[in-house]
Parts: C-alpha cells; structure tokens; sequence
C-alpha cells in the first residue's frame, strides 16, 4: 500500500472501556446525539424511482418518509413521518406511491409531499383560533442527500453537508459508480445484537485469518486500517501465494503462480459470498489462470483488468473507464461510513452493510446486506429485500458471511459479563474501530 493511505491521526490510546458497549448511559447518549444528528443511509436511489414513490425509514423514535417529487435526480422530499393533528404516525405502509395529499386515517388530515399542511376536517371548527396557523402545522422537513446510490437523511438542521461528510469516502470510491449498480441480492436480518458489535465485525479483516476457514488460508495477510475524516477504512498487505480448498477439493493446495492465487481468491468470493466477485470478474479470473507460468504480476493484472472490462461489457453492462486498477488498489478494500454503514468496493460493484438500531431493544438491530453488480440498462434487481428472522435461519444463504455471524452474538454475550473490562484494539489492523470509538465519544461524550 502507497504512503498516501498512511494513517491521518494515531490514537495511541488502544483500550476502549466495556461501558461503550454495555451502560445504558451511553445507549441513552446514542439515541439522543448520535441518530438525530449524523447522516443515515434510508435506501438504495433506485427504490425511489417513480414521482411518488416513497420509502418510510425510522430513526430511533423518529419515523421519516423519502418521497420522490419530481423527475430530476434531486428532486426528493424527506419530511417527519408524523401527522400534526395528534401525532398518528402518518403513513403506515414501508414503501409504495403516495397521491398528492398524504392522508392522514384517524381524522383524516391531509398532507403534501413537502409536508405543508393542505386541509383539516371541519376546518371550520378552528375558525378565528389563532393556535390553527396552517404554515406552523406544516411537518418539519428534513435534510436529505444522495451519493453513490444511496439516498440519506440527517434530522439535524445544523449538520455538516452531506458532501463534505462523505468527501473522503467519496474521493476512493467514485470510480467505482455505485449510482450505476444494482443489487444481485438484498437480505435483510433482524440480528439479535448490539447494531455496534455488527459494524464493528464487518470494519476490520484482523479476525479473517481465524474466523474464514472454508476455503482461503487468510492467515498470511494483514490488513491495516485507519481514519478517514470521521469515517475509517482498511487494505490488505501481503498474504504471498495463498492455500486453497475450493469446490469439494478434499485437500488444501497452494497456488504456485499469481493467477492462481487470484483466481482462487476470486472463486472463493464468488461460490460463497455472492458479492465482490460476480460472474464478469469469475470469468475474467478464468481466463487468467490460464497465463502462462512467469508472466509477469502486472501482465497478470493488466489481462486481468481487460478481461474484466470485456466480460462486463458482453453482458450489455457499462464498466466505468475512470475505475482504473490504480483506482482499484488505491480505494483499499472495506470503508466504514460513521456510524452505521460499510461498503467493501470491488470491480464488479460492491457488498453494502447497514445496521439500524431497535428503538426499544438495545440488543436487536436490523441489518440490510446488498451485493452490487454491474448489470444493462433493463435489469432491475429484487425490489425488496429477503427477510430472516435472526442469523440461524439466514444459515443456508452465505457459507462466508456465516462465518462471521457466528462470531457475533457470541460476543454481544461475552461482552456482558463482569469478566471483560473492555476491548483492547490491535493498534493497526483496528485502528479504523478505534477511531469509531473516539467518533462515538465526540458525539456522545463518554459514559
Ligand atoms: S392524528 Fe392525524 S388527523 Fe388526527
Ligand atoms: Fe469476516
């Protein structure tokens, strides 16, 4: 990895006491000054497409609606979800197509997509009562923003701009055009643990090497991390020619040559991830591994680089010319967008995770995996997500991503008992997690 992806602060303060993870002082700092005040991820743009549509997304106690108002990229409403009459929740349904007056059912006010209030049942009631002001009983509107794909909110009226929070995120994962893909799969879990304890596991690759056993030896490698603005990141170093048990092999064999090693890598992503590694790519990996013994690293790449633009481009996708393998290396392999959000880049798309907190239980969260791909024009993708009640009954669907939701409710558990005084960051491949914890503390103060 390049000097530019040094670490930009140190926090030599490695120890992170449990009550981040366990007081209900700082759960009560996190509903009150982290979730009104950062900029949350509601749904990927493409749910919003039609002039009307809206997605219904909370948080915490707070209920919001996105809706789509008009043809332009911008032209999006967020608007509290929260009818001013009595305070009815206003729209019960999660997604769909609003009429141009939101009604609201219990006495029937009704409500434009900018949240101006349009009419009261027997408005003739209030005739001459000065507390009924149509334009103060307007619903308080929201921030909105959009990058990547992604449209965000943020309940705070002071918060900095979407743009220059995301600004470091942006600048490594632009080229890769995540506006442009779509989802291969959608799953959504309500996981029985702490949203952080999730976050924390999918931000850091220090655990792959004992956690991934199925069919890459990751032990080699390291991967470390770092602060990006208020967000973090990480990139893999050395791991040499890996060892491999691929596709019922019943033994492990050692790639002898880079293109083996990257097509085992590829193989691996794509038999049991589902993401990162899609079928253009799988099969540009085949097509390597076929180069001649002492071709060069970098002919290895640069074939491989072409191979991945034609077999993308036979399927009638577009690949993105400003994604370069400079671009590729560059961008690392696992950002984490403070404070709930992750996305693994790759140049078939990308593997997006999402915790939501439960409003009422603190060791619940709803998790949003999406797999992004690079697919024609035509393509639209599942248009809601797979649900599973809990990490066992996803068992099944994603042989790697199993492996690291068994790790987790063990430690939401483990970190209960009086015996763990807290985490003890490793000062390179967490460092990314650490400076999570010193985002959470700016926010939050400490318990
Ligand atoms: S609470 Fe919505 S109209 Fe009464
Ligand atoms: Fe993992």
């Amino acid at each position: 990895m390049n000097k530019q992806q040094a670490p930009d602060t140190f926090e030599p303060d490695i120890f992170v006491p449990v009550d981040r993870w366990t007081s209900p002082a700082r759960d009560a700092a996190e509903r009150d000054r982290l979730w009104p005040r950062t900029w949350q991820m509601v749904c990927r743009e493409d749910r919003l497409g039609a002039v009307g549509s809206f997605v219904a997304h909370s948080i915490m106690d707070d209920p919001v609606l996105v809706i789509r108002t008009g043809e332009g990229p911008d032209d999006l409403s967020a608007i509290y979800n929260v009818c001013q009459h009595r305070g009815r929740r206003l729209v019960d349904r999660s997604h769909g197509m609003l009429g141009h007056e939101i009604p609201c059912r219990f006495h029937g006010w009704r409500f434009g997509w900018d949240g101006s209030l349009k009419s009261a049942t027997n408005e003739e009631d209030w005739n001459g009562c000065s507390a009924f002001d149509k334009e103060a009983l307007a619903i308080p509107q929201i921030r909105v923003g959009r990058w990547g794909g992604f449209v965000f909110v943020n309940l705070d009226p002071e918060a900095e701009p979407l743009e220059s929070w995301i600004a470091p995120v942006a600048e490594a994962l632009d080229p890769f055009h995540l506006e442009d893909c779509k989802p291969h799969f959608w799953a959504r879990i309500e996981a029985p643990i702490n949203w952080k304890v999730f976050v924390e596991a999918f931000n850091e690759a220090y655990h792959a090497g004992e956690t991934h056993k199925l069919g890459i030896d990751y032990r080699p490698g390291v991967a470390p991390g770092a602060a990006r603005g208020a967000h973090g990141m990480f990139w893999s170093e050395g791991g040499g020619l890996t060892s491999y048990r691929l596709r019922g092999a019943n033994s492990w064999k050692t790639a002898s040559t880079v293109q083996e090693n990257l097509w085992a890598n590829m193989a691996h992503q794509y038999d049991t991830l589902f993401a990162l590694t899609l079928e253009p790519t799988m099969k540009a990996a085949d097509r390597i591994k076929a180069l001649p013994e002492g071709t060069s690293p970098e002919q290895v790449m640069d074939t491989f680089y072409a191979a991945v633009i034609e077999e993308t481009e036979k399927t009638g996708a577009k690949f993105p010319r400003d994604l370069t393998l400079a671009a590729w290396k560059q961008a690392g392999t696992d950002w984490h967008i403070f404070p709930n959000m992750i996305i693994l880049p790759s140049l078939d798309g990308a593997l997006v995770y999402r915790a939501v907190p439960d409003e009422k239980d603190r060791d619940m969260c709803t998790v949003d995996i999406w797999s992004l791909g690079r697919y024609p024009a035509d393509y639209a993708g599942p248009e809601a997500p797979s649900l599973f009640e809990g990490f066992e009954a996803f068992r099944g669907n994603n042989p790697f991503l199993e492996e690291d939701f068994d790790n987790m409710e063990a430690v939401n558990e483990g970190m209960k008992s009086r015996g763990f005084r807290g985490a003890t960051f490793n000062p390179s491949q967490e460092a990314q997690i650490r400076h999570f914890h010193a985002m959470l503390d700016k926010f939050c103060g400490t318990p």
